[in-house]
This record gives structure tokens, sequence and C-alpha cells, in this order.
């Protein structure tokens, strides 16, 4: 798949089939992940694969009850990746100027992943939504790691379409204008 097609396919998919989702895919979407581009190219970030129905079913448990509407869809799918750094020298000189690389690092991968599954044609929704201390209980994530978001993954519960992966209408998007400026903020492009 080309890749503008595949950023216009892509859809947040949260009703998935029950189809296992292959190693060799799952690989596939680590790979994508693994050539992405880092700061000083220290890669210093870690993927948990999650795929134990009795692991995915208590993530939406470590967020508070209320909320948990957010994130249950999370509970019948195959597979979760867990996205994590431990930050490198270079992350927190970084972050004395201001700048968050070792958040940028890991979510540039995470969306290579996203765009590699929507080539495997296989639905993923990001989830920012997750109560840390209880996941990293969960996962057994030594102390270093955090957790920057979750993908969930997995073959969609509905038929795709020309249009989009599992036929989800396209939610709305800001135009180019509303979104860019030219030289000097605000100027048209
Ligand atoms: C950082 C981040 C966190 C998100 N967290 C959640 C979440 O907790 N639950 C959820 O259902 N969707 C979540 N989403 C999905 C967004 O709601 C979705 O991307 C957005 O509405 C646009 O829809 P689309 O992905 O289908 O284009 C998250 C997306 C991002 C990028």
């Amino acid at each position: 798949m080309d890749v503008f097609k595949a950023i216009k396919w892509r859809r947040s998919v949260r009703r998935f089939s029950a189809q296992k989702v292959e190693r060799e895919k799952v690989l596939q979407i680590l790979e994508a992940a693994r050539l992405a581009p880092s700061s000083s190219n220290r890669q210093a970030w870690h993927f948990v694969v999650v795929d134990d129905p009795a692991v995915i079913t208590q993530i939406p448990d470590t967020v508070p009850a209320g909320t948990r509407r957010i994130v249950n869809f999370m509970k019948e799918a195959p597979l979760v990746i867990v996205g994590c750094y431990s930050k490198a020298l270079t992350h927190y000189i970084a972050q004395l100027a201001g700048h968050e690389n070792h958040l940028v690092d890991v979510s540039i991968a995470m969306t290579h992943m996203t765009l590699a599954a929507t080539d495997l044609r296989i639905g993923s929704c990001w989830v920012g939504w997750y109560g840390e201390s209880r996941l990293r209980n969960l996962l057994k994530l030594p102390r270093k790691y955090r957790v920057v978001a979750l993908l969930v993954l997995g073959y969609p519960a509905e038929r795709s379409t020309e249009e989009a992966i599992a036929g989800i209408p396209a939610r709305p998007r800001k135009t180019l204008g509303e979104i860019v400026s030219h030289n000097k903020f605000g100027e048209n492009y």
C-alpha cells in the first residue's frame, strides 16, 4: 500500500474479529517501530507485546472505574502493544532546553506501527488513557521505564471499504488554512 493511501485509509478501529494477529505480522509491525527515527538515534524505547487475553482484559481496570468506558473496547482486542521509554542522557539534556524528545521518539515509532498495521489490513487504536502504576505492576515493567501510550490492534470486526479500514467514516479534520502558516505565524500559505 502506498504510504499516503495508508494515512488516508487508517481509522481508529475499536471493534475486532476473533482472529489472532499472526506472529509474522506482529514482527512486521514491530520492525516498523524499530526503523523509526529517534533523537540522537538513541532508540531508548521498549515495546511490550501483550497478547494474553487474561492480561489484556485487566488493562482497562488500571483506570478509574468512571472512565473505563473510554478504554473498555480493548478487552475484546487480540493484541496490545505498550510503548515505553527509558530516558537516555541526551533526553535529559534536551529536556533542560524544554524538549520532550523521549515522548516524540516513542510517538514516531508508534505512528510507524499504525501505518504498518494499516498496510497489513490490521486495525489499530491509540490509547493514551491508562493507570501507569497499575499497568507497570501488571506488565512487570522495570522502574526506569515510563509508558507513553498503548496501541490496540486486531483484524477489524467490520468489512473494509475503498474509503476506510473497517468502513469507519472519517472524523472531522481542520483545514490546512486553519493549521498552516507561511513564513510568519498567521500568514496564509
Ligand atoms: C495520543 C492519543 C491517545 C488516544 N487515546 C484514546 C483512548 O484512550 N481511547 C480511545 O478510544 N481513543 C483514543 N485515541 C484515538 C482518537 O480518539 C482518534 O485518533 C481521533 O478521534 C481521530 O480519529 P481517527 O483515529 O479515526 O482518525 C487516542 C489517540 C491519540 C493520538
